[in-house]
């Protein structure tokens, strides 16, 4: 666990650079243009977000893996208005009803058990808090069969990540009123981490 812990950690930034340059840079920014006030980044990884967050936000990057919050503790370091905290999804050290907004992106694939994760994000927000996603999900027909089968490899390669899971029906049955923005791929569309989907939950009343 430890050494392939290091080891995605490593290649993390090099493997995502292209996807990054071609898609997901421009996604985080739209994602993340409106924020301000207190934002918790929930598995910041390496900092992908960090530059896209306007200078009005206060920014929890919340990041569990030793390895990853190296890489993220070097970038805040540039950035400012940012603090790095030990943590995971499912204990997000800020009091009830305190949060602007909880941002995931490429992470409720990863978490253990998303409901826990999403209780914890619904705790934390204030009433007119905002969830921001920006996930790859479950696909339909063959697609999913292909990642119900890839499924167990793929985690075993990639910390934990789940390519089969139906994360925005997971939002919404964790109490929040989902809109999704936008659902695209990024490279070819077989790829098992299509499709993506972004956009945002409020809690419900
Ligand atoms: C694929 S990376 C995404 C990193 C970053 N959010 C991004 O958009 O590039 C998944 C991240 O989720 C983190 N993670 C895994 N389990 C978690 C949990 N239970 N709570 C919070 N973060 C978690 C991992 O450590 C890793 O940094």
């Amino acid at each position: 666990m430890g050494l392939r812990s290091a080891l995605f950690a490593a290649q993390y930034d090099a493997a995502m650079r292209q996807a990054e340059h071609e898609e997901l840079a421009s996604r985080r920014a739209a994602l993340l243009s409106g924020l301000n006030g207190i934002v918790y980044d929930v598995g910041a990884g390496t900092g992908a977000n960090l530059r896209h967050f306007p200078p009005s936000c206060q920014v929890t990057a919340v990041e569990p893996d030793p390895n990853m919050r190296k890489r993220l503790e070097a970038k805040v370091g540039s950035v400012g208005n940012v603090r790095v905290v030990a943590a995971g999804a499912e204990a997000l050290q800020a009091e009830d009803a305190s949060v602007d907004a909880v941002v995931f992106t490429l992470v409720l694939c990863s978490v253990p058990d998303q409901a826990t994760a999403l209780a914890e994000t619904r705790r934390v927000l204030k009433p007119e808090g905002r969830l921001l996603f920006l996930e790859h999900v479950r696909g339909t027909g063959a697609h999913a069969t292909f990642q119900d089968l890839l499924r167990p490899v793929w985690s075993f390669a990639a910390q934990g990540c789940q390519l089969n899971r139906n994360t925005v029906a997971a939002i919404s049955a964790a109490g929040f009123n989902v809109a999704v923005q936008d659902e695209f791929s990024v490279g070819p569309g077989w790829l098992p981490v299509n499709p993506m989907v972004m956009g945002t939950a409020t809690p419900e009343g």
